[in-house]
């Protein structure tokens, strides 16, 4: 509802099939590579904003400690200006046991809502570049199917842009294995897997990869596009388990059994290959032909385990 009073904003989650998996900058949340992801349809956060006596924290109608929306607030008021305390009532619509950052969307979703509540005449990018100071993978959120946030060397040119590739009948199998919250967060989490002494290595081989994914994605070769995406994947995991400050993994044991049946399904000739961030979670790329039959190759399989089918989305809107 767009309103004198309050303005609301809609973004969608994203994947990221090059990771973004630590800081080169914490404070001004600089990564050490450039990260490619997929916006999916399924799941969003729509965030309206009002004029209030305070910063608050609404989240699907539950009071929130605000206290990194807060922050980041006072950072977009340094950033450009002072503006009046606000509410913000988001309604989320990224399951958390889906295993997919909602700080994505919800980052991205808030940025835009209190930019269009200030009149600030900004482009995408711009956007994304504040977001950024939010949460690193929000910089992705703004812009429909594939994206590229590239690092840049500093605060001016660290934001995402859309990458535009031939259509795609790409879909993602989503497992849902556990409903817990992590227990490393992202940021803890990179802080650590930076003290690999395998990091270095894995930075240089990112960015190698991120150049054959976008050739992959240009000549629509999804088999190419998943090996790329699960290679980088799974070293940045390798990167949790050999930290050499308090190393850790956020795999369990069905996150390994499921492993172990996208390697099967390829076996058996499907297009399927995992991709992992910080959870237990599986998300397997495909295509939407063989997405509903390995949904129910995998349910016959996991009983317990719900799955879902994702599919590319579109970039931020209003109401
Ligand atoms: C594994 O964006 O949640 O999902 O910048 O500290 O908020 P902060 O981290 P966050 O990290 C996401 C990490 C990831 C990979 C990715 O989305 O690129």
């Amino acid at each position: 509802m767009t309103d004198k009073k309050g303005q609301t904003a809609i973004a969608h989650t994203n994947i990221a099939f090059i990771k973004y998996w630590g800081k080169a900058d914490p404070k001004l949340n600089l990564p050490t590579t450039s990260s490619l992801s997929l916006t999916l349809d399924e799941y969003y956060t729509k965030t309206r904003v009002e004029k209030a006596t305070e910063d608050s924290l609404l989240i699907n109608e539950l009071p929130q400690d605000g206290k990194r929306v807060h922050q980041f607030l006072n950072i977009l008021r340094e950033e450009m200006g002072d503006f009046p305390p606000l509410r913000v009532i988001s309604e989320n619509r990224v399951p958390l046991s889906a295993g997919l950052a909602s700080s994505a969307s919800s980052f991205a979703a808030l940025t835009a809502a209190v930019a269009k509540f200030n009149n600030w005449d900004l482009s995408l990018e711009e956007l994304s570049r504040l977001a950024r100071r939010g949460s690193g993978s929000a910089t992705r959120s703004f812009f429909p199917g594939f994206a590229i946030w590239e690092k840049g060397t500093d605060d001016a040119d660290s934001y995402a842009k859309e990458f535009k590739t031939p259509e795609l009948p790409i879909a993602l199998v989503v497992c849902k294995i556990s409903g817990t919250v992590k227990k490393v967060s992202s940021s803890d989490g990179m802080r650590r897997a930076q003290t690999s002494p395998n990091y270095a290595a894995w930075v240089d081989e990112s960015a190698q990869q991120l150049a054959e994914m976008k050739k992959a994605l240009f000549s629509s070769d999804l088999e190419r596009v998943g090996q790329l995406a699960e290679a980088n994947a799974l070293a940045m995991h390798d990167l949790n388990l050999t930290a050499t400050d308090r190393r850790f993994t956020y795999f369990n044991q069905d996150t390994m059994k499921v492993l172990e049946q996208v390697k099967a399904l390829r076996k058996e000739g499907y297009l399927a290959y995992a991709t992992m961030d910080a959870g237990p979670n599986v998300k397997i790329i495909t295509n939407q032909e063989q997405a509903p039959k390995i949904k129910a190759y995998l349910a016959e399989r996991f009983r317990k385990i719900q799955f879902d089918i994702a599919t590319p989305g579109p970039g931020i809107s209003y109401e």
